[in-house]
Parts: C-alpha cells; sequence; structure tokens
C-alpha cells in the first residue's frame, strides 16, 4: 500500500506516552507540516500554540477538565501525560475558522504518526479560549482577541500498543446520481 495512504488509514488516537519528551527535530516536522494543511483562501488563519513547561501543562490539564460534561477524578488528566501541548486557535474573524483550524488539527495528528510520535486530538478548547481566563491568556501570548480555541493535540512516543480501529460504518459513503 502506498505510504501515505497507510499512515492515514493505520492512525489512532494514543492515551498513554513515554515519560519522555519529544525531539525538538519530531516537533519541528509536525508543527512545519501542520502549517501546509489546506485553509480557506489559503489564508492561514489558525495559530498554533507549543506548550511543553510541565507547570504551564499541569494548569491547562486542570483548566481542560473542569470544562468536563461529567464530574471526573480530580487527577484525571486529559492530556494523558503527555509533555507536548498544541493549542489550534483560529481567527473568529474568518468565516471557515473552524474548518481551517480542524484541518489544522487533521494534519498535525496525521503528520506526527507517519514520523513514529503518538496524538491525540483533546476536545475543550473553545470553552477555553472563550472564556475570560482565555481571553487574557490571549493578550499575554499577543494573540488577537478573535482568535478562538478549536483543539489541542497532545504528543509523545507511544507506550501502548495502537489500538484497533473499529469497523468503518456500512453508510459511510454515498454514490449519487
Ligand atoms: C473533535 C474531536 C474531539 C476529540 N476530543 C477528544 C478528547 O477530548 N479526548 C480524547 O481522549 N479523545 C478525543 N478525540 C479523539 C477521538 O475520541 C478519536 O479520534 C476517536 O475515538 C477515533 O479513534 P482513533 O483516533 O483512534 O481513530 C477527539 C477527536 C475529535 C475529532
Amino acid at each position: 500500500m502506498n505510504q501515505t495512504i497507510n499512515d492515514l488509514k493505520s492512525r489512532r488516537s494514543i492515551r498513554k506516552f513515554k515519560d519522555k519528551q519529544i525531539s525538538d527535530e519530531d516537533l519541528k516536522t509536525i508543527l512545519e507540516t501542520g502549517t501546509y494543511a489546506p485553509t480557506a483562501r489559503g489564508m492561514q488563519s489558525p495559530k498554533i500554540v507549543v506548550i511543553q513547561n510541565p507547570e504551564t501543562i499541569k494548569e491547562l490539564s486542570k483548566w481542560n477538565r473542569s470544562y468536563f460534561p461529567v464530574d471526573v477524578p480530580e487527577d484525571m488528566d486529559p492530556f494523558y501525560g503527555a509533555k507536548t501541548i498544541l493549542i489550534v486557535l483560529a481567527d473568529s474573524k474568518m468565516p471557515t475558522f473552524v474548518e481551517d483550524g480542524a484541518s489544522v488539527l487533521a494534519v498535525l495528528v496525521n503528520a506526527a504518526h507517519a514520523i513514529g510520535v503518538g496524538s491525540c486530538w483533546i476536545h475543550r478548547a473553545r470553552d477555553e479560549f472563550s472564556s475570560e481566563k482565555g481571553k487574557a491568556l490571549l493578550k499575554k501570548w499577543g494573540i488577537p482577541e478573535s482568535y478562538e480555541g478549536i483543539g489541542h493535540v497532545a504528543l509523545g512516543y507511544p507506550d501502548m500498543e495502537s489500538p484497533k480501529p473499529l469497523p468503518r460504518k456500512e453508510d459511510y459513503i454515498h454514490y449519487v446520481d
């Protein structure tokens, strides 16, 4: 099978990571590839925020957990112990900001897998960055207030077998005349 097709089909969400930071080279490759994601009118409106400071990740983890729709234990880490977290933000001034951000997220997780880095797409970025705290963080980071959170990517070297994919649903694809 073509290598790219094989990579796209074999990527699975990884939820247990080795206690080791990913290399700068791997991180750079993933980030650079993410910037080549398709975006509406080629505007490249999203931004990718990189977090590796353990204290910042701990704080982000607690914050993300606070938006879970159900009660979860205090020690539940929504980032599964990952030592690198990417946050994809996109400019709500663009009518396609959600699609643009999701496009970047999809490329990031697949780029990571292609070079042996495990990843998991993590939700609730919209809750985070539409809050007062989120807006203050954007200001601190020098990012315009119009940016919204689209999603996070937890990154690390896998410390688990890649899960088996669910069977694809029968009616996924419709051919029409
Ligand atoms: C929009 C979106 C939000 C997601 N949010 C989470 C999340 O918060 N936590 C998590 O563990 N996985 C999350 N995932 C990963 C999905 O659960 C995962 O992709 C799905 O179960 C299919 O598994 P696979 O990625 O291994 O193919 C999210 C995926 C998407 C596309």
